[in-house]
Order: structure tokens, then C-alpha cells, then sequence
């Protein structure tokens, strides 16, 4: 597809954060969308189900791209159920990549900065990889086999993506704090954050660009969760005194799922698509100024 042409998208996991925002990035450009889900309500939906697949319905269909969002998500369900999850997020997760591949679609593939396992600061998408988790080794096996398969693809990895609501832990102190309750922030673990527009938009040029290899999104340093809590009571004329810092243990967190480092190297999407990185406290001030009032 030409730049700048629209044409025609398959978002795989259109209920997803990241698919639902990709879903109207491009309509707003003009393209046609289909997008794949397990909810046999959503009208016009394409169904599909990893766990169980009938990929007939996906293979009716002809696109020039397709974004591939589903996938469990959960770090903790990939691990206390790798077979299952492995299934799902690697085994046929590619074989739809193929399948889409051999019809003439060019793939974006949603993976994550948990291929990494965070001890070295602002690794580049050439940095050695060591996964510490199930979901982290898993997007690290379809990485592989894009590359070993010689899959026309992108593989986009992601540091956290933000909506733009409260959701999630954000949602949980917006709520809190606006009732009056004290909330406990971590003071030992960090966020890179990174708007799930900016993610949309990145995964758009790559697919409308016909890119290929590995490209780092993230923002351009980290904050601290209890940074991040202070800011959102400044922010919100919401009371200070009433965030508390916390020191999270293994117990409450367990080591496989903490990074040390968790900002990502991102100078060549920055140099080439081009994408802005933005400053973790920027988007976070960005964010909360937009939450409900
Ligand atoms: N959010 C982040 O911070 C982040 C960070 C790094 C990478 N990523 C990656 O980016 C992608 C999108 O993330 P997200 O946060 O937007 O995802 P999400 O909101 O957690 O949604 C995951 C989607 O996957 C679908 N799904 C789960 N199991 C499925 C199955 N068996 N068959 C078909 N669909 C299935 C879910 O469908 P239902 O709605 O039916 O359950 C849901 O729509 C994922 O690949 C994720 O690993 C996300």
C-alpha cells in the first residue's frame, strides 16, 4: 500500500485496548476496517477464537494489513497456564499470521518489553533478549518465528499503554482519592508509559509503510508509581497527604514481573516513521488532565 493510500485493515482482537483504538486511527483515514472478536454480538465483527480457531471467516475477507492485537494479556494467566496461553498468544497466533501472510497481507505484530528482562537501561531493538516470564518468552517465540518464517511483518514492542480514562490502577487511586480514602503508590517500581494513541498511530505507518523488523514505542524515560500518584492529585486538586508510598515486596510482586529498567531505546521509530517520545511525566500530566471531572 502506498502511502498516504488507504485501504483495507483486519484489527485481530478489535475489543482490545490497543484494537479498539487502531480501529477508528484508521477509518479516520479513510480505510476499511474489519476487525476479528470472540463476541458474536458486535455487528459486523469478524469471529475468531485463538483457543479454538476456525480461521474460514478471517480468510473470507482480502487486506492489505493486519494489526495483531488478541492475545492473553494477563502475565500472571500466561504463566499459571503456559500451555493454554502458548497455544493461543504463539501456536496459532502464527499459524493466522501465515495464513494472512500467504494471502498478500502485511502484518503488524503487538509485542512487549517484557522480551527483555530489564537489567540494562534503554535497550535498542538489536539488544540481546531474555525474557523472565512466560508472556515475555512467548512474544518472544512469535518474534523468532516472524523472523525465522520470513513473515512480511512488523513486530511493534510496547512498553505500558495508557487509555485515555482512568483505568487499571489509575482508575483505582482517581477513585479513591476523589472519595477522601488514602491510596499506597509503590516507591520501588517504575512505569514507561505511553499513550494507546501514539501506539495506533505508530503500528498504522509501520503497516502503511510496509515495514519490517523490530521497533521500539515507549516514552523517552521512566516515573515512579508514586511519583505518578503525587502528580495525579497535584494535577486533580486532589489531596497529597493522602498518597502514600509503599515499598512492594516479592510477595506482592514477584521478581519475574519487575524490571529494574523498563524504558525502552526508541531513537529509530523516533528518526524513521517519525514518532514522537514523549516524556513519561508529560504524558502522565497530559493524561490526568483529561480524566473526568
Ligand atoms: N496494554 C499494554 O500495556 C501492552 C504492553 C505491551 C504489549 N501489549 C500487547 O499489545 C496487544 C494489545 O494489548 P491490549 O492491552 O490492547 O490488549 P487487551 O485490552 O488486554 O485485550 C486483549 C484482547 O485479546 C483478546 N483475546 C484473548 N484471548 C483470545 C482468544 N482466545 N481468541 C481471540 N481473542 C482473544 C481479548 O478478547 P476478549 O475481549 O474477547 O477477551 C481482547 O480483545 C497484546 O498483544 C499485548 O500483549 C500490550
Amino acid at each position: 500500500m502506498e502511502q498516504g493510500k488507504s485501504g483495507r485493515a483486519l484489527v485481530v482482537g478489535g475489543d482490545s485496548l490497543v484494537g479498539s483504538e487502531l480501529q477508528v486511527h484508521c477509518r479516520k483515514l479513510g480505510w476499511t476496517v474489519e476487525a476479528t472478536s470472540r463476541r458474536t454480538e458486535m455487528p459486523g465483527a469478524v469471529f475468531l477464537d485463538l483457543g479454538d480457531p476456525d480461521f474460514t471467516p478471517v480468510q473470507r475477507g482480502t487486506y492489505d494489513v493486519a494489526f495483531v492485537c488478541a492475545a492473553i494479556t494477563s502475565m500472571q494467566a500466561c504463566q499459571s497456564d503456559p500451555a493454554r496461553s502458548r497455544r493461543i498468544n504463539v501456536d496459532n497466533t502464527l499459524d493466522l499470521m501465515r495464513r494472512l501472510a500467504d494471502r498478500g497481507t502485511h502484518l503488524v505484530f503487538l509485542s512487549s518489553s517484557q522480551v527483555f528482562d530489564g537489567e540494562t537501561p534503554l535497550p535498542d531493538e538489536a539488544a540481546p533478549t531474555a525474557p523472565k516470564n512466560e508472556y515475555g518468552a512467548q512474544k518472544l517465540a512469535v518474534e523468532q518465528a516472524i523472523e525465522r518464517q520470513k513473515l512480511p511483518a512488523a513486530v511493534l514492542r510496547v512498553t505500558k499503554v495508557l487509555a485515555d480514562r482512568p483505568v487499571g490502577v489509575f482508575k483505582g487511586w482517581f477513585e479513591a482519592l476523589a472519595k477522601g480514602q488514602p491510596v499506597q503508590a509503590a516507591t520501588n517500581m517504575a512505569l514507561s508509559p505511553v499513550m494507546v494513541a501514539d501506539v495506533a498511530a505508530a503500528a498504522e505507518r509501520l503497516a502503511t509503510g510496509r515495514h519490517r523488523g523490530v521497533w521500539h514505542l515507549g516514552s523517552s524515560d521512566d516515573i515512579g508509581y508514586f511519583d505518578a500518584a503525587r502528580l495525579m492529585a497535584e494535577r486533580r486538586h486532589l489531596p497529597l497527604s493522602l498518597v502514600q508510598g509503599e515499598e512492594l515486596t516479592d510477595a506482592q510482586v514477584p521478581e519475574i514481573y519487575r524490571h529494574r529498567y523498563v524504558t525502552l531505546g526508541c531513537e529509530k521509530i523516533a528518526r524513521t516513521l517519525p514518532m514522537p517520545v514523549r516524556r513519561a511525566r508529560d504524558i502522565l500530566d497530559a493524561l490526568f488532565a483529561g480524566f473526568p471531572r
